[in-house]
């Protein structure tokens, strides 16, 4: 029999612990699909090195080498290339095109360190996040995936996990804790997209 996998493709601007947790799900055999390549806008992001340690095609695309035009069209030509079923961010610091959108529509995923629809929007990333969040003496902070459409953090939401952070002294303590929770629940929800047991679609 001749089953095809389901293919992602991630998108990564960091260090790409994300990335690392969805490869370890993967070999660890928790997550069954494979990565069909990352790309990154950032040429320094350890989730590249990550992907070339693994032998995964490791993309790098800034559009800072393009006019706009021509770095969607190589975006759409890597997507088109590589066909995944499922995009995946994990900590990609550009919005997403909105020709990627209209072509993936329903197709890309987006994990946030907060509970959205708060704490999220333009400048709502890394450790800002967690300035907000400590600042507001919020009890409570959490993990989000949700569906990416053209505005930051603003997609139907998939998923959602509280944290407790009562016991947090500095917005690095909060970024420690619900790191450690995108960890697990990533690839738990990237799994339950494969089996088809939760639907992009509104
Ligand atoms: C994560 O906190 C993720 O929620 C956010 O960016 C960060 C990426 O971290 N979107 P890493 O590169 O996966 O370590």
């Amino acid at each position: 029999m001749n089953l095809k996998r389901f293919r992602i493709g991630v998108f990564a601007s960091g260090r790409g612990s994300n990335l690392q947790a969805i490869i370890d799900a993967i070999e660890q055999g928790e997550l069954n699909c494979e990565i069909a390549f990352v790309l990154s806008n950032n040429s320094n992001s350890g989730a590249l090195e990550i992907a070339r340690s693994k032998n995964i095609p490791a993309i790098h695309l800034s559009e800072k080498k393009y006019h706009k035009e021509n770095f969607e069209l190589s975006l759409i030509d890597v997507l088109e290339n590589y066909k995944p079923d499922l995009i995946v961010l994990a900590g990609y610091m550009k919005l997403v095109p909105s020709m990627v959108i209209e072509r993936f529509r329903n197709k890309i995923i987006n994990i946030h360190p907060a509970l959205l629809p708060k704490y999220g929007g333009k400048g709502m990333f890394g450790i800002n996040v967690h300035r907000a969040v400590f600042e507001s003496n919020e009890k409570e902070s959490g993990v989000t995936v949700h569906v990416v459409n053209e505005k930051y953090d603003e997609g139907k939401i998939l998923y959602q996990e509280k944290i407790d952070i009562t016991d947090c002294n500095s917005p690095e303590e909060i970024a420690q804790k619900v790191l450690k929770v995108e960890h697990r629940v990533y690839p738990q929800v990237i799994q339950k997209i494969v089996d088809g047991k939760i639907s992009l679609v509104d």
